[in-house]
Protein backbone atom coordinates (compact mmCIF):
# COMPACT_ATOMS: atom_id res chain seq x y z
CA UNK A 1 0.00 0.00 0.00
CA UNK A 2 1.33 3.47 -0.86
CA UNK A 3 1.34 5.86 1.96
CA UNK A 4 -1.43 8.64 1.52
CA UNK A 5 -0.16 11.77 -0.47
CA UNK A 6 0.80 14.80 1.20
CA UNK A 7 -0.67 18.34 1.07
CA UNK A 8 0.85 21.17 2.97
CA UNK A 9 -0.92 23.18 5.49
CA UNK A 10 0.26 26.21 3.61
CA UNK A 11 -1.97 24.69 0.74
CA UNK A 12 -4.74 23.43 2.89
CA UNK A 13 -5.07 26.94 4.59
CA UNK A 14 -5.43 28.66 1.25
CA UNK A 15 -7.54 26.31 0.18
CA UNK A 16 -10.30 27.01 3.08
CA UNK A 17 -9.83 31.17 2.33
CA UNK A 18 -11.02 30.32 -1.33
CA UNK A 19 -13.89 28.94 -0.64
CA UNK A 20 -14.88 30.84 2.12
CA UNK A 21 -15.11 33.96 -0.27
CA UNK A 22 -16.36 32.20 -3.53
CA UNK A 23 -19.64 31.73 -1.75
CA UNK A 24 -19.88 35.44 -2.47
CA UNK A 25 -20.37 34.70 -6.42
CA UNK A 26 -23.14 31.70 -5.61
CA UNK A 27 -25.86 31.73 -7.37
CA UNK A 28 -28.54 30.55 -4.75
CA UNK A 29 -31.95 32.42 -5.31
CA UNK A 30 -33.71 29.64 -4.50
CA UNK A 31 -32.38 27.98 -1.68
CA UNK A 32 -30.51 31.12 -0.05
CA UNK A 33 -27.30 28.51 1.11
CA UNK A 34 -24.17 30.22 -0.73
CA UNK A 35 -21.81 27.61 -0.88
CA UNK A 36 -18.24 27.93 -1.69
CA UNK A 37 -15.65 25.44 -3.02
CA UNK A 38 -11.99 25.28 -3.94
CA UNK A 39 -9.86 22.70 -5.41
CA UNK A 40 -6.29 22.23 -5.34
CA UNK A 41 -5.30 20.27 -8.76
CA UNK A 42 -2.62 18.08 -9.53
CA UNK A 43 -0.83 21.16 -11.14
CA UNK A 44 -0.59 22.83 -7.53
CA UNK A 45 -3.32 25.45 -8.97
CA UNK A 46 -6.45 26.29 -7.03
CA UNK A 47 -9.59 26.81 -8.75
CA UNK A 48 -12.77 28.35 -6.79
CA UNK A 49 -16.46 27.38 -7.33
CA UNK A 50 -19.84 28.50 -6.10
CA UNK A 51 -23.70 26.61 -6.47
CA UNK A 52 -24.90 27.87 -9.43
CA UNK A 53 -29.04 27.02 -9.02
CA UNK A 54 -31.54 27.12 -12.04
CA UNK A 55 -35.41 27.78 -11.79
CA UNK A 56 -35.59 23.89 -12.83
CA UNK A 57 -34.45 23.12 -9.34
CA UNK A 58 -32.52 20.06 -10.67
CA UNK A 59 -29.79 21.26 -12.59
CA UNK A 60 -28.86 23.28 -9.83
CA UNK A 61 -25.03 22.62 -9.49
CA UNK A 62 -23.22 22.41 -5.86
CA UNK A 63 -19.73 24.47 -5.29
CA UNK A 64 -17.69 21.46 -5.46
CA UNK A 65 -18.48 20.54 -8.85
CA UNK A 66 -18.34 23.84 -10.26
CA UNK A 67 -14.65 24.31 -8.74
CA UNK A 68 -14.11 20.63 -10.22
CA UNK A 69 -15.04 21.59 -13.51
CA UNK A 70 -13.70 24.69 -14.16
CA UNK A 71 -10.42 22.91 -13.22
CA UNK A 72 -10.75 20.23 -16.04
CA UNK A 73 -11.73 22.81 -18.17
CA UNK A 74 -8.62 24.60 -17.86
CA UNK A 75 -7.07 21.41 -18.53
CA UNK A 76 -6.35 19.42 -15.01
CA UNK A 77 -6.68 15.98 -14.82
CA UNK A 78 -6.34 15.36 -11.22
CA UNK A 79 -7.87 16.64 -7.78
CA UNK A 80 -5.39 16.79 -4.41
CA UNK A 81 -7.35 18.48 -1.96
CA UNK A 82 -11.21 20.06 -2.09
CA UNK A 83 -12.64 22.38 0.41
CA UNK A 84 -16.22 23.38 1.10
CA UNK A 85 -17.66 26.15 2.69
CA UNK A 86 -21.22 26.09 3.85
CA UNK A 87 -22.65 29.14 5.72
CA UNK A 88 -24.08 27.15 8.69
CA UNK A 89 -22.62 26.51 12.72
CA UNK A 90 -21.28 23.31 12.24
CA UNK A 91 -19.46 22.11 8.96
CA UNK A 92 -21.35 20.06 6.03
CA UNK A 93 -19.14 17.07 3.76
CA UNK A 94 -20.21 17.11 0.24
CA UNK A 95 -23.15 15.42 -1.30
CA UNK A 96 -23.31 11.89 -2.24
CA UNK A 97 -23.27 13.13 -6.36
CA UNK A 98 -19.97 15.39 -5.66
CA UNK A 99 -18.25 12.83 -3.61
CA UNK A 100 -18.68 10.79 -6.84
CA UNK A 101 -17.21 13.45 -8.54
CA UNK A 102 -14.36 14.41 -6.39
CA UNK A 103 -13.37 10.67 -6.33
CA UNK A 104 -13.13 10.28 -10.30
CA UNK A 105 -10.41 12.92 -9.92
CA UNK A 106 -8.93 12.27 -6.56
CA UNK A 107 -9.74 8.72 -4.91
CA UNK A 108 -7.87 9.91 -2.65
CA UNK A 109 -8.48 13.50 -2.21
CA UNK A 110 -8.28 15.20 0.69
CA UNK A 111 -11.77 16.85 1.80
CA UNK A 112 -11.79 19.56 4.17
CA UNK A 113 -15.31 21.26 5.67
CA UNK A 114 -15.20 24.72 7.10
CA UNK A 115 -18.47 26.87 8.17
CA UNK A 116 -19.10 30.27 9.74
CA UNK A 117 -17.36 28.59 13.07
CA UNK A 118 -14.39 27.28 14.38
CA UNK A 119 -15.35 23.72 13.80
CA UNK A 120 -13.76 22.10 10.68
CA UNK A 121 -13.83 18.03 8.97
CA UNK A 122 -10.48 17.22 7.41
CA UNK A 123 -10.92 13.66 5.80
CA UNK A 124 -9.83 11.80 2.25
CA UNK A 125 -12.40 10.50 -0.42
CA UNK A 126 -12.01 6.80 0.87
CA UNK A 127 -13.68 7.78 4.36
CA UNK A 128 -16.55 9.51 2.38
CA UNK A 129 -17.21 7.06 -0.52
CA UNK A 130 -16.17 3.58 0.31
CA UNK A 131 -16.23 1.07 -1.91
CA UNK A 132 -16.70 3.46 -5.13
CA UNK A 133 -17.21 2.88 -8.13
CA UNK A 134 -14.76 4.04 -10.45
CA UNK A 135 -12.55 4.99 -13.52
CA UNK A 136 -10.77 1.51 -12.89
CA UNK A 137 -13.84 -0.78 -13.00
CA UNK A 138 -14.58 0.37 -16.24
CA UNK A 139 -12.89 -3.18 -18.37
N1 LIG B 1 -24.78 22.66 -2.01
C1 LIG B 1 -23.48 22.77 -2.42
O1 LIG B 1 -23.16 23.57 -3.30
N2 LIG B 1 -22.56 21.99 -1.82
C2 LIG B 1 -22.80 21.20 -0.74
O2 LIG B 1 -21.87 20.55 -0.25
C3 LIG B 1 -24.17 21.12 -0.19
C4 LIG B 1 -25.24 21.71 -1.03
C5 LIG B 1 -25.77 23.55 -2.64
C6 LIG B 1 -26.77 22.91 -3.56
C7 LIG B 1 -27.91 23.89 -3.50
O3 LIG B 1 -27.64 24.95 -4.40
C8 LIG B 1 -27.85 24.45 -2.08
O4 LIG B 1 -26.54 24.18 -1.62
C9 LIG B 1 -28.87 23.84 -1.13
O5 LIG B 1 -28.78 22.46 -1.15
Amino acid sequence: MTAPSRVSDAALRRLERTARSASARAYAPYSRFPVGAAVLAGSGRIYPGCNVENAAYGMCNCAERTAIFSAVAAGEKSVRAVAVYTPTPLPTTPCGACRQVIHEFGPDAVVISVCDSKNRIETRVPALLPGAFGPGDLA
